[in-house]
């Protein structure tokens, strides 16, 4: 079984504008609510491709509810904590010429219901695969990766990662089976600027040497690289296309690696490519429909 953890998930509220004036009264013709969090992308990509989960984190308020219906919505099945104090964030995104995101800090999660997250994490059992993906909430410690896999990982529970910095890099002595920085997330993560892909291939390997099984590293337009589990190298063009929205191709990549690597590393990294292109090149994540045609 499959699981997705959010911690801090968000309804994005998009609002479309002709020109922002800071100060000024704004009128938009068009504006949506959004289901966001990278978890939830996960899970629904996953769903597209066939393989059932389940969303775990936390919500709070009207929010929340708004948001486990847009989820259910969308065929997410989810099993949250709820919160008692407070409400489900609302990221705002102001697109015009340029984008602006306005995204907070969400709700307030209490010692006793991290713990009733805890003991849901608890029912995970070996072969089940858990995909730790996004911020944490300022009011849950740094490390609440690594003590999730610090608690799971001698139960044979199999992990993908989506962190940088010290929250990537604590999480590998847990061996996770996949972690799919972005160039950027990589360079932060090892300290300092990779030129070349030679370079890039190098901080790769040095992440696995920490312990992460594969390691892809997506490079937007750039296309991937990817570092397999027996240490061999793939490269992965990016396709031609013109994009959309390419918000959650990263997360549509982690659904496509772990969907494909049932049948091996060339397999994963055709799909994870597949599900990241039909999300660019498309206004929502990709569908079904959307992957297919990309793998022809
Ligand atoms: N402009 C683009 N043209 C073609 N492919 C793209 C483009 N942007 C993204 N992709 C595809 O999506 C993959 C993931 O993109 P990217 O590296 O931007 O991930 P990310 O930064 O983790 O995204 P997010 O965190 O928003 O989900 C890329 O490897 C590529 O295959
Ligand atoms: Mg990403």
């Amino acid at each position: 079984m499959f699981y997705t953890l959010t911690l801090n998930p968000a309804l994005d509220y998009v609002v479309e504008t002709d020109g922002l004036r800071l100060g000024e009264t704004n009128r938009s013709n068009e504006s949506e609510i959004q289901l966001g969090g990278k978890g939830l992308n996960v899970s629904y990509v996953l769903g597209q491709l066939g393989v059932s989960s389940v969303a775990l984190g936390f919500v709070a308020g009207f929010t929340g509810n708004e948001l486990e219906r847009l989820a259910a919505a969308s065929g997410i099945k989810t099993d949250f904590v709820h919160l008692s104090h407070g409400m489900t964030r609302i990221n705002i995104k102001l697109k015009g010429e340029n984008e602006t995101e306005i995204n907070t800090s969400g709700p307030v999660v209490s010692d006793v219901e991290l713990c009733e997250l805890f003991s849901k994490l608890d029912a995970l059992q070996s072969g089940d695969t858990l995909v730790m993906a996004g911020s944490i909430p300022p009011s849950l410690p740094n490390n609440i990766y690594e003590k999730i896999m610090q608690r799971l990982y001698n139960r044979g529970v199999r992990f993908a990662v989506d962190a940088s910095k010290d929250v990537l890099l604590n999480t590998l002595k847990y061996k996770p089976l996949l972690i799919k920085p972005n160039l950027a997330e990589l360079c932060e993560t090892v300290g300092k600027a990779l030129n070349s892909e030679a370079e890039i291939l190098t901080a790769a390997r040095f992440l696995q040497a920490k312990g992460a099984l594969n390691v892809l590293v997506s490079m937007g337009e750039k296309g991937a690289v990817l570092v397999d589990s027996r240490g061999l190298e793939h490269r992965a063009p990016a396709r031609q296309l013109t994009p959309v929205n390419t918000v959650g191709a990263g997360d549509s990549m982690v659904a496509g690696f772990l969907k494909g690597l049932q049948l091996g590393p060339e397999n994963a990294l055709r799909l994870a490519m597949a599900a990241a292109s039909a999300t660019a090149a498309s206004k929502d994540l990709a569908t079904k429909a959307e992957i297919e045609q990309f793998l022809r």
